[in-house]
């Protein structure tokens, strides 16, 4: 009796609880490409990062100076996970610029990414963050560059970073490269609108914002692999890139069939690629935010999806409606949970 009231505790206790001990967090913490011997740092700009050395970048496009006719930047960044109390937090800092070279020619400069979360909190798929009923909701809330301003109070968020990223900032690459919100500034898909003009990326899909900071609406296998000797051409003149870049982005995974850590969400969730440990690849179990409940022990996290919002598309978790956002000619099919949780 006892025995078996024991084992029905533990069992319960494992399934309540998500992954976010210490020694979970510097797992994750091993897949950013990090710069620092030991964090957090007071300034990571200040620091001494790898150098980056890419002809291609002149003028205002250099973020670094150039040098015999290159262009050289350095990438910086320092992930540090520590525990306050109980709560086990991590610290993302970033100059936001990558170990491979943009094709870029506006404006790309260094930008201070820096927060502070609680690494993976417990949530529930039974106290949903957001719920969402209407047409009007969903709008409200995913077709809203805005919409990831605000992050949930159980994460305890705290932003380090430029004043220009604060409204708009969705997480950060395991690159060091910017995650924004999905939607332009007409609050629309940029590369689907349901209204006014297709943004251009490049074929690392990337694009600089006005202030220059560099980043991600699509998930991206560039972040993955590229280095400075990857060969990154616009969108537009590779044929896949530009004829269905949703499939594109898709498919620079190819080399990443299983679960792989692409960056991690303002809310301390980690965001996955388009895979699952299976092989199977994501394209249903998500809720409106782009998260899901992926395994048995309440994990829950953003994967990379084919269609809007990509990446993330608000703090989750949030319901399954029936409704599905109007900003965009590439929503999912349907919202549906995921049968295995
Ligand atoms: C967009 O999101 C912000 C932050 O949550 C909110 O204040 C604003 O009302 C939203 N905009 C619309 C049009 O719903």
């Amino acid at each position: 009796m006892i025995g078996s009231l024991l084992l029905l505790n533990l069992i319960c206790h494992v399934h309540a609880t998500a992954s976010n001990s210490l020694s979970d967090c510097i797992k994750l913490a091993k897949n950013f490409k990090t710069t620092c011997s030991s964090g957090p740092v007071s300034n990571i700009i200040a620091t001494t990062g790898t150098d980056v050395t890419c002809p291609s970048l002149t003028g205002m496009s250099c973020p670094g100076s150039t040098t015999s006719g290159s262009c050289v930047f350095q990438h910086k960044m320092c992930v540090t996970c520590f525990k306050s109390g109980s709560v086990v937090k991590i610290r993302v800092q970033s100059n936001g610029l990558p170990l491979y070279c943009p094709h870029v020619s506006s404006l790309f400069s260094e930008t201070n990414l820096d927060f502070v979360v609680n690494f993976n909190p417990d949530v529930s798929i039974n106290s949903p963050n957001i719920k969402i009923t209407t047409q009007r909701d969903i709008n409200s809330v995913v077709c809203n560059v805005s919409g990831e301003m605000r992050v949930p109070k159980a994460s305890n968020y705290v932003s380090y970073s430029s004043p220009m990223v604060i409204n708009v900032l969705a997480g950060v690459s395991v690159d060091g490269v910017a995650i924004l919100n999905v939607n332009n500034r007409d609050s629309q898909d940029p590369f689907y609108p349901a209204k006014g003009p297709t943004e251009h990326v490049d074929q690392c899909l990337v694009h600089c914002q006005e202030g220059g900071l560099l980043h991600y609406h699509m998930g991206s296998g560039c972040a993955k692999y590229a280095t400075s000797s990857t060969k990154v051409l616009p969108c537009a003149s590779v044929p896949l890139c530009k004829s269905s870049i949703a499939t594109y982005s898709i498919n620079s995974f190819s080399n990443y069939k299983t679960l792989t850590v692409i960056g991690i969400a303002k809310d301390g969730h980690i965001i996955y690629g388009p895979y699952l440990s299976s092989g199977r690849q994501v394209k249903s179990g998500f809720d409106v935010c782009n998260g899901m409940f992926y395994d048995s022990i309440g994990n829950y996290a953003y994967f990379v999806t084919q269609t809007y919002p990509y990446i993330t598309g608000c703090f989750g978790p949030s319901n399954y409606p029936s409704v599905r956002p109007s900003c965009t000619k590439n929503p999912p099919s349907a919202y549906t949970k995921q049968k295995n949780t």
